[in-house]
């Protein structure tokens, strides 16, 4: 198994349906609230909106939030990632070409590096850039000053940030959260009228159901349906064209896809159901443990498939119930993807 075996983190896919306004960003209605009043209040003081951190699954809408915010600010928006800074020189780079009130969008926040980091925290804090030039007795440290600029960093792992990095974020840490079913079933129904597609209520919810609660998720399943309506010439997508489409694509009932449901069933048919710790779980699946962590787990833990304990995780009756209800089909098996 890898990672492409779960096509939903396609995220070549966002920049069509991705909304362009503020009101067309569905749910998350702490956060947008929060957010228009920092963003007010900030205008009205003239400055920049203070640090923003944004955490939460895959899909949930980090990146497109960054953008709104950069929006309704009416500020330019530069857009970089961790794994993009490599070394402290990258980083100055960057900071020291930004323009006065320039938001500053790093993506996957966690993958920075220590030493990044440290130059990061004056820099978020006083508007100032400590540069260390040469080595030994003859270093000497220069302080750039750096216009007002406001840093949002967005990641799916939070753990993994340091707590001074995390209390540099004085304009708030937001966490976002899955969607509800109506929820995604809005942004469906705008998704679907932006691809020029015919869908009717029931299919709407057919889908919602199985989007993992996840925006990015949502409008996957909605394109697959398009395309499948497409090619057999149906002009409206109903409940004939998602029911073929979801077992095509091995899309279960609630959302589960193949990747799920084998690290369920290695959970429970290889280790008694658990405790079994995450590692463990990876190396017997082969497949990668961020990827494990980061998109399968948080679901299944959101629809209480899974419970993490102090011992590792555990498989609840819920899901055995479910895969009792739905096992899994003849050819899926462990190691064949
Ligand atoms: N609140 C929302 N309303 C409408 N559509 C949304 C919303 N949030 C996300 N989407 C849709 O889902 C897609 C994925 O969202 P986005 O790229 O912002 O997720 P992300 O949290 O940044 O994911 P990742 O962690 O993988 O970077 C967007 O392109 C957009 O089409
Ligand atoms: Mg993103």
């Amino acid at each position: 198994m890898s990672s492409n075996s779960t096509p939903f983190h396609n995220k070549s896919l966002d920049s069509t349906l991705r909304p362009e306004r503020w009101d067309d960003y569905v749910g998350q209605k702490t956060v947008k609230e929060n957010l228009s009043i920092l963003i007010k209040a900030a205008k009205e003081r003239g400055q920049s909106p203070e640090h923003l951190l944004f955490y939460g699954p895959p899909g949930l809408g980090k990146t497109t939030l960054t953008h709104l915010v950069a929006k309704e600010t009416g500020n330019q928006m530069r857009v970089t990632s961790g794994p993009a800074i490599e070394k402290v020189g990258d980083l100055a780079s960057v900071i020291t070409n930004l323009s006065p009130n320039d938001i500053l969008f790093i993506d996957e926040v966690h993958r920075l590096n220590k030493s990044v980091e440290e130059v990061l925290y004056p820099a978020m804090e006083s508007g100032s850039l400590d540069i260390i030039i040469g080595k030994g007795p003859s270093a000497r440290t220069i302080q750039l000053e750096l216009p007002p600029f406001t840093l949002i960093a967005a990641t799916t792992k939070i753990s993994l940030l340091s707590s001074p990095l995390r209390s540099r974020f004085s304009g708030g840490v937001f966490r976002l959260e899955f969607y509800t079913e109506e929820e995604v079933a809005e942004i469906l129904r705008r998704s679907a009228k932006m691809l020029a597609v015919n869908i009717n209520e029931k299919s709407v919810f057919d889908i919602a159901g199985r989007s993992r609660f996840t925006p990015r998720s949502a409008n996957y399943l909605l394109k697959r349906c398009r395309d499948y309506a497409q090619v057999h010439k149906k002009k409206v997508i109903d409940l004939s064209v998602t029911e073929k489409v979801f077992s095509l694509l091995g899309v279960d009932r609630v959302g589960l896809t193949k990747a799920d449901r084998l690290m369920l069933k290695t959970i429970t048919d290889n280790f008694g159901g658990g405790p079994v710790g995450l590692s463990t779980i990876a190396a017997s699946l082969s497949e990668d443990r961020g990827t494990l962590e980061e998109y399968n787990e948080p679901y299944l833990i959101q629809i209480g498939f899974l419970e993490r304990t102090p011992r590792g995780r555990m498989v609840t009756q819920k899901a055995y119930e479910h895969l009792h209800e739905n096992p899994l089909p003849e050819n899926e098996s462990l190691f064949e993807v």
